[in-house]
């Protein structure tokens, strides 16, 4: 297995690369299963939560050339529709691939995902609106078990909850289906837009684009022409990196990268004492002299994002003062505190509040990687920890940040890539 070995550094400086979102990247690529023609899809980023749905769609009979930056998916030949547990366990992602199967096939199976590190998870969101379309489903042996007798009809769906890829799916579902569906408390992520605005733009018309409406004008079953495409940028692997710009008080400047989609984090960061100069694509973070507190509250686009909670309660550490952190979308994302305790920072957990007391002298020790976000914030925390930090369980990290280790050494960090 392979940990991180870090350093702490003076300061940090230099450019980062953004790569494409992973969170985008995955509705998109589910979506090529809607496709006539061979979908070009280009800015993948290389993690491993691609590589798991590019070898999903594989088993189940698709083409996948991935080539650098780039896939070519060919759907064409996809007949299976089982996703099975030794893929879904690994990513509870792979859920996106249910709606568009179905809306396709008439049927498909998938493996129940389950709980994981972060909380329960459920996906009865998505099932609900399924059968809500016509769906008649049936969890039997830890699977969800879904059929159209009478095809996918598009109807009102009202989500009680604001879900990103449960919406993705319904959108997917929804643009085979048989006339119109509208999905009323749509989740507004970029990455859900951009899903909207490619279907938009192969023939699917979607209206509210963007916005808690949407309204899918169904094919009714007729498969679409997907032209080629670019996946936005990560706005969640630009945000880890201004974090690593304000914890070791360095200018660092970010490229290809989207400022529009940053709005609450970069607004947090300017709370912070942070400034920033930016472009139509890149952001530069000129970091204050000193960290100042600050409250977060993480809650749905455009607010701010849980899935930056984890790296701003590492920048709290080294904040003059007290600041309270808020997590308002899992019951159990805070298991990184324990192990941000282990390097010494002060942190007292009540139920879904941190409260971070600062500025804590951090010290380099062994830590364990316990879910994505939780790991890059480990590693903020190692650049300013004294001595040496090895994280470990990085496949955690490994599957949402493209060449982490390789893009902070680019900057000055000193981190390394180890075997255990
Ligand atoms: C997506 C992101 C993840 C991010 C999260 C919240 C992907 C691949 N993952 O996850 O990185 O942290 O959005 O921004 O895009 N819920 C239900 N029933 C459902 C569905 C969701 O109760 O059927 C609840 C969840 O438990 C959670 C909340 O709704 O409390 C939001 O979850 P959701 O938006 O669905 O998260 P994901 O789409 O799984």
């Amino acid at each position: 297995m392979d940990y991180l070995k870090t350093q702490s550094v003076d300061s940090l400086n230099g450019t980062i690369k953004i790569s494409g979102a992973k969170n985008a990247s995955l509705p998109l690529i589910a979506m090529t299963i809607l496709a006539r023609n061979s979908v070009n899809i280009k800015n993948l980023p290389h993690v491993a939560d691609i590589n798991t749905l590019l070898k999903l769609l594989s088993n189940l009979g698709a083409k996948c050339d991935f080539l650098d930056d780039r896939v070519v998916v060919d759907t064409s030949t996809l007949t299976e529709t089982k996703a099975t547990y030794d893929i879904v366990k690994t990513m509870r992602a792979s859920i996106l691939v249910l709606g568009p199967i179905l809306a396709r096939f008439g049927h498909c199976e998938v493996s129940l995902p389950g709980g994981c590190a972060i909380g329960q998870r459920p996906i009865d969101l998505h099932l609900k609106a399924l059968e809500q379309m016509g769906a008649v489903i049936e969890i039997k042996s830890g699977y969800i078990e879904a059929r159209t007798p009478n095809g996918l009809k598009g109807c009102d769906i009202i989500f009680d909850k604001i879900t990103v890829t449960g919406t993705a799916n319904i959108v997917m579902a929804a643009a085979l289906a048989n006339g119109n569906t509208t999905i009323t408390n749509a989740a507004r992520e970029p990455e859900v837009v951009q899903l909207c605005e490619v279907l938009n733009a192969s023939g699917v018309q979607i209206d509210g684009i963007g916005t808690a409406i949407l309204t899918v004008h169904g094919t009714n079953g007729k498969l679409v022409d997907i032209e080629e495409f670019s996946v936005i940028p990560d706005r969640i692997e630009a945000g880890t990196y201004l974090c690593a710009g304000a914890i070791t008080k360095s200018e660092i400047t970010l490229t290809n990268v989207e400022p529009k989609h940053l709005g609450a984090v970069l607004a947090k960061l300017e709370e912070m004492g942070s400034t920033f100069t930016t472009t139509q694509s890149t952001i530069t973070i000129h970091p204050g002299q000193n960290i100042k507190p600050v409250k977060i509250v993480t809650q749905e686009y455009p607010a701010f994002p849980t899935d930056m909670q984890a790296q701003f309660l590492a920048l709290a550490t080294q904040a003059d003062g007290v600041s309270i952190i808020e997590e308002r979308l899992f019951e159990n994302r805070f298991m990184h505190v324990s192990e941000l305790q282990r390097m010494g920072a002060d942190i007292t957990l009540n139920g879904h509040t941190a409260t971070v007391s600062g500025k804590t002298e951090l010290s380099g020790t062994d830590v364990m990687a316990t879910d994505l976000r939780a790991s890059s914030a480990l590693v903020l925390a190692a650049l300013v920890s004294s001595g040496e930090t090895n994280i470990h369980r990085i496949y955690h990290l490994d599957r949402g940040y493209d060449s982490l280790e390789k893009k902070l050494e680019g900057v000055g960090a000193k981190i390394e890539r180890l075997q255990e």
